[in-house]
């Protein structure tokens, strides 16, 4: 098993590191679950700011999000379309910083030390997937830097990702 390797400063470089290491440890593989449970493994392990790191899928029989793959504590297994940070940018199809969560209406907390979030969409031929949900145990935690490369990171990533959903 390749180690995840960064060695690097701002976050900006660590990002541009992992990113290309996160693309090389999935690329041999076709199954969807493994490669996400891999993705938010090396994010968990690189970035000491993130308490969780999930994704959670488009569920079409329900209409609705359902916990995937996870780093972290267990988590709300379910979430309404419209519902929470995650429900908001699944319906809105766009990336939600969150600096402060207390200061979001409708927030769902699965861990109270929660202060910050940002939830990415993953959306293939306009059809929603699911969404990549990170938290953090620090208020601000997040900002356009991490905006940027996970968008990139779920772009880069889309087509092993969701083979079988
Ligand atoms: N806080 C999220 C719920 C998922 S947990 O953070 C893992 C939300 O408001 O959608």
């Amino acid at each position: 098993m390749e180690e995840i390797n960064v060695v690097a400063a701002t976050k900006q470089e660590q990002y541009e590191q992992l990113i290309p290491q996160i693309i090389s440890l999935i690329a041999d593989e076709s199954n969807s679950i493994a490669n996400m449970a891999n993705i938010v493994a090396a994010l968990k392990q690189r970035f000491t700011y993130y308490s969780w790191a999930g994704f959670y899928l488009w569920d079409s029989k329900k209409s609705e999000l359902v916990l995937g793959p996870f780093q972290g504590k267990i988590a709300c297994t379910r979430i309404a379309i419209g519902k929470g940070v995650c429900g908001t940018a699944a319906h809105e199809k766009k990336t939600i910083v969150v600096s402060n969560v207390n200061e979001f209406r409708g927030h769902i907390f699965c861990d109270g030390d929660s202060k910050s979030e940002i939830v990415v969409p993953i959306i293939g031929d306009t059809k929603l997937f699911g969404v990549l949900d990170v938290d953090s145990h620090s208020y601000n935690s997040f900002d356009d830097t991490d905006k940027k490369y996970l968008e990139q990171l779920i772009t880069l990533t889309q087509k092993k990702i969701l083979l079988y959903l």
